[in-house]
């Protein structure tokens, strides 16, 4: 059966929690693999709406298996809070699993993410100051924690001891903040260590066992494929090793590529970001206020799930979602938020960049030049109808279903699956993705 990969073909945020809780419903694993709790999922069901940063959404599911793989960072506080709201709301925890191998969010990653952003001043990325990017870097210096870590003193003390004879050096002499203290530090996360100790399973024999068992996995990528490391705009991306783009997911719970049938790529029919960084379809104008506002009386308006930010608001962008369909292999694309589309009169899809007079029809790799890029637009015509409950493509209005057409011939991939609202069953299934 096959290992299935969603990952976010914008810059975060193109609802694949939404997704994700979709296509579950015939999953038996479902593992985040990579970033940390900077990602944000909203997800409606049944037992009511809820934000998740850490647990995969299929944990609403009673028999699936959860897993949180060994290249995401895990702030165990952050993780132990998320549990006990799910808990509280009567939703069983069990079936969570942990890599011993996944990376720990220390207070100094905190610590060092907000005091690195007052450092750039102007040049600040917007990170979530979650302390993500810090962890990672340790991860990479061979200086990090793991969660395997957390489950002895005799492992964790010399660990936080080495870690902090270092980072302490550094937030006094180049930031001038007050130092850690190691031994309460210590303390603290052994005791989130043995609440956390039940979760702890190897996570690559779990997934690997179940793939071999004919059951279906799905690999859950986080954040946007335009915030990657090595293919987004650089340096205005998230630190993640492994990236959360579909070349990360095998890395990240432990398989190897030829394991992975078919990469789903979740775009919205617009697009958002949050955070700075360039984004050369941004509006500015009364129909950014309208998008980002649709729904806002629900909850569901375009403001970050993790910091509150608004979000950034501009038109979809043909040329970075079809770079993004080729660096991740996509196989098939999913379309949200068709919906908030229905009352614009006219819709615009840019095709291309101008870039001094000349078009081109790829994503710089400089920042400098792609922040001086303009967009080319292609202008449909709007449906002026509610799509909400609508649930067969034939269905849709015929200017809905041009746009639609018109987005697979520009992105060079099918639209298998539509979302027209953020409840499971507010979905147009194209084609079957599994
Ligand atoms: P960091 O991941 O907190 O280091 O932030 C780096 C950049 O990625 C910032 O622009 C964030 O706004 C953005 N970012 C991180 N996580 C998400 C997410 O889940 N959705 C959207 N943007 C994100
Ligand atoms: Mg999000």
């Amino acid at each position: 059966m096959p290992i299935v990969v969603v990952v976010g073909g914008q810059w975060g945020d193109e609802g694949k929690g939404r997704i994700v809780d979709l296509l579950a419903r015939k999953a038996r694993v479902v593992a985040r693999y990579s970033a940390g709790n900077n990602a944000g999922h909203t997800i409606v069901n049944e037992r009511g709406e809820f934000k998740l940063h850490l647990v995969p959404a299929g944990i609403f599911y009673p028999e699936k298996t959860c897993v949180i793989g060994n290249g995401v960072a895990v702030d165990p506080e952050v993780l132990l809070g998320e549990i006990g709201s799910l808990q509280d709301k009567g939703i069983d925890t069990s079936r969570l699993v942990i890599s011993d191998r996944a990376s720990v969010i220390m207070p100094w990653h905190r610590l060092i993410d907000q005091l690195d952003e007052q450092l750039r001043g102007d040049a600040a990325i917007g990170t979530t100051g979650k302390g993500v990017g810090p962890c990672f870097v340790d991860k990479v210096a061979r200086r990090g924690i793991r969660i395997g870590d957390l489950l002895r003193a005799d492992d964790l003390a010399p660990r936080i001891k080495s870690a902090l004879d270092y980072q302490n050096r550094v937030i006094t002499g180049v930031y001038g903040a007050e130092p850690i203290d190691a031994g309460g530090c210590c303390e603290r996360y052994l005791e989130y260590g043995q609440r956390l100790a039940p979760f702890v399973a190897d996570v690559q024999a779990l997934v690997l066992d179940a793939h071999r068992r004919g059951e279906y996995v799905l690999l859950e990528g986080a954040q946007g494929s335009l915030l990657d490391l090595d293919h987004g705009t650089y340096p205005y991306v998230t630190s993640s090793v492994p990236s959360s783009s579909s070349s990360g997911a095998a890395l990240g719970v432990g398989i190897g590529p030829t394991d992975i049938q078919r990469v789903v790529g979740v775009f919205k029919s617009y697009c958002t970001r949050v955070g700075n960084g360039p984004f050369p379809t941004e509006l500015f104008d009364e129909t950014a206020g309208r998008l980002r506002d649709h729904g806002k009386e629900y909850g569901r308006g375009e403001y970050g799930t993790t910091t509150g930010r608004p979000r950034r608001i501009g038109w979809l962008d043909a040329v970075a979602a079809r770079y993004s369909v080729r660096f991740n292999g996509l196989s098939a694309v999913a379309l949200t938020r068709l919906d908030v589309l229905d009352e614009m009169p006219s819709i615009k899809i840019c095709t291309a960049y101008e870039l001094d007079g000349e078009i081109i029809e790829a994503l710089p790799a400089r920042q400098s030049v792609l922040e001086r890029v303009r967009p080319v637009y292609e202008e449909l015509p709007g449906w002026m109808t509610p799509t909400t409950d609508v649930r067969n493509f034939d269905d849709l209005p015929p200017q809905a279903q041009a746009f639609i057409r018109r987005v697979e011939d520009l992105l060079e991939c099918p639209v298998d699956l539509i979302s027209v609202g953020p409840a499971r069953e507010q979905a147009v299934i194209v084609n079957p993705i599994f």
